[in-house]
């Protein structure tokens, strides 16, 4: 426990809907502090006590220092767990989209997990626990055809997950990061690409909340002191992958050559 009300805290961007909401009430359920937030506040979250609401553009840094601030002004100074779900989709042939399309999302998915990282560090490190969790996808497994800036920024999520967890983690703080394949979200609303069709869509949001929550609690769980940072360096799981389909391509990637993750990956998606 964290928090000065006693119960830990937790921030989650992009909470407005999708995923980002389903993990909001998730935690709240398990007896979390919840600063659900989005580019507006979440209307569904007014009125619960268990909610701090409010605006936050994830590629505005002040935005990020207010809000967390304001979380934090509630939990003692401390957070607990970060989400960094906010995210954005375009599945369309590469050449259908535009510059403006690319750099929206570039911003968001890339630079949005960075500047989180950057302004929650210093109220992760006063928490017991802390854990850090970026929102991936299956799309950092390898590069999906019509959703090749999509999938690039996924990469770069799997990057920065990779090697915050090896720079903060003899600190105790948790990198960690889950890899849904497709969701039915309001993301995937107009998206119809090759690799949908041939995978369909079979999580839910409330499947992706339930890992996400397991990752915070499986850091709550590691044993203190030297024999948990040891072991949190050597043998924690950083990677998730949410679902059959997920794991089992996760799985493969570890263990198959290029060349055949390539042509897997060209049946599923073409
Ligand atoms: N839906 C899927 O199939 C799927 C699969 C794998 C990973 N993901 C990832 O999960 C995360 C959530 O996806 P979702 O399916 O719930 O999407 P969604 O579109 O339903 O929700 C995304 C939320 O992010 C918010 N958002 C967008 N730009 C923002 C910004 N600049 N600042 C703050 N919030 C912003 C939106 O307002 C929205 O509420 C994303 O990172 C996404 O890439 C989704």
């Amino acid at each position: 426990m964290s928090g000065a009300s006693g119960s830990r805290s937790v921030l989650i961007t992009g909470a407005g809907r999708g995923i980002g909401e389903a993990t909001a009430r998730r935690f709240a359920d398990a007896g979390y502090l919840v600063g659900a937030y989005d580019l507006e506040p979440c209307e569904w979250a007014r009125g619960d006590d268990r909610f701090v609401t409010g605006s936050l553009d994830v590629t505005d840094p002040a935005a990020w220092e207010a809000a967390l601030a304001e979380l934090t002004s509630r939990s003692g100074g401390a957070l607990d767990v970060l989400v960094n779900n906010a995210g954005l989709l375009y599945g369309t042939p590469f050449m259908d989209a535009s510059y403006a399309r690319d750099s929206a999302l570039v911003d968001v998915n890339v630079k949005g997990v960075l500047y989180g990282c950057r302004a929650a560090y210093p109220y992760l490190q006063k928490a017991s626990a802390p854990t850090l969790i970026n929102l991936c996808s299956a799309s950092a497994i390898y590069g999906q055809a019509e959703m090749a800036v999509y999938s690039a920024t996924k990469f770069a999520v799997r990057g920065i997950t990779e090697a915050l967890d090896l720079e903060w983690g003899p600190q105790g703080i948790r990198v960690c990061s889950v890899w849904p394949l497709y969701v039915g979200t309001g993301m995937l609303e107009g998206v119809n690409t090759a690799g949908m069709r041939n995978m369909g869509v079979s999580l839910t949001e409330g499947d992706v909340a339930e890992e996400v929550l397991d990752l915070a609690q499986q850091t709550q769980r590691a044993p203190a002191g030297l024999l948990g940072r040891i072991r949190g360096v050597l043998g924690r799981e950083v990677h998730r992958p949410v679902g059959r389909q997920a794991k089992a391509m996760y799985l493969a990637s570890q263990v198959a050559p290029g060349r055949l993750i390539r042509l897997s990956n060209k049946r599923l998606t073409s």
